[in-house]
């Protein structure tokens, strides 16, 4: 039977990449989304992949959320813990708000996320955790201070996780893009962008599929002793 998949902002940016490369890798994939039901349709219009709507801010709403597709597919065997969201400000001008929804989307969304479907992975012994980071976890940014934070601590997550799934066939690894090319990037003011872009080595922003190439990897079986790891693709941007 084939492996059942779980992509938290799944139906957009690098979360569809992950989404289709997962589909086409074989297993069955369900992706989760915020907000945008118009884009979502056209997501499942468009690849044959269902989409379902909760706040990954919420466990009350993830807990149900997964449960609903656990009934419909099966035991989520693969959950890819991949929404996020901006709200840039300089450290001075940021908002409580500005911090708080950053935080509980970002961070405690990655708990809501995990934390229902543990028990069910420690049971079956077989799980695979995928956390996708950031660059700007790993080395801070300008005007991101609640973004950082959030990215930092998912790689805290991922290192305790590993520790503590790790007997159970369980692993959990994280992700850090650098600057991809997708809406969240191209929200950056032209000017910044650019010189962004100017610090990238490789000349270019990456693509959302050289990140799901990364997911595909950790999700397969055979990744077993990769536990705790995080795999930076960012053009040679920065060395952790
Ligand atoms: N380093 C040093 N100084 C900087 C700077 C930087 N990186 N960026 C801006 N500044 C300076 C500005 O030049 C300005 O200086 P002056 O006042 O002397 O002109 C000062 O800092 C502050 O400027 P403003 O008060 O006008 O700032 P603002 O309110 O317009 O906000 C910002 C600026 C929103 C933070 C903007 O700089 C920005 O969007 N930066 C990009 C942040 C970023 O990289 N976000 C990533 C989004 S994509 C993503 O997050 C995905 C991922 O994982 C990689």
């Amino acid at each position: 039977m084939a492996k059942v998949a779980l992509v938290t902002g799944g139906s957009r940016g690098i979360g569809a990449a992950i989404s289709k490369t997962l589909k086409a890798e074989g297993y069955e994939v369900a992706a989760t989304y915020a907000g945008n039901d118009e884009k979502a349709a056209a997501f499942t219009e468009e690849t044959g992949i269902k989409t379902y709507k909760w706040n990954v801010g919420s466990y009350e709403d993830s807990k149900a959320g997964l449960a609903q597709v656990e009934a419909d597919l099966g035991p989520i065997d693969v959950v890819v813990a991949n929404a996020g969201i901006t709200r840039d400000a300089p450290f001075h001008k940021m908002s409580p708000e500005q911090w708080q929804e950053v935080i509980d989307t970002n961070l405690t969304g990655v708990f809501n996320t995990v934390h229902p479907l543990w028990p069910g992975m420690r049971e079956r012994k077989y799980g695979r955790v995928i956390v996708i980071s950031s660059i700007n976890g790993q080395k801070g940014q300008f005007g991101q201070v609640n973004y950082a934070a959030t990215k930092a601590g998912d790689l805290g997550i991922v290192k305790s996780l590993a520790q503590e799934g790790a007997r159970f066939g369980i692993t959990a690894n994280a992700i850090c893009p650098g600057y991809i090319g997708t809406e969240m990037v191209m929200a950056v003011p032209e000017k910044v962008r650019e010189a962004i872009i100017g610090q990238i080595p490789a000349g270019r922003l990456g693509e959302p599929e050289e990140i799901a190439r990364c997911v595909a990897f950790l999700a397969d079986e055979k990744s077993e002793f990769i536990n705790g790891s995080t795999i930076s693709a960012n053009g040679a941007q920065f060395f952790v």
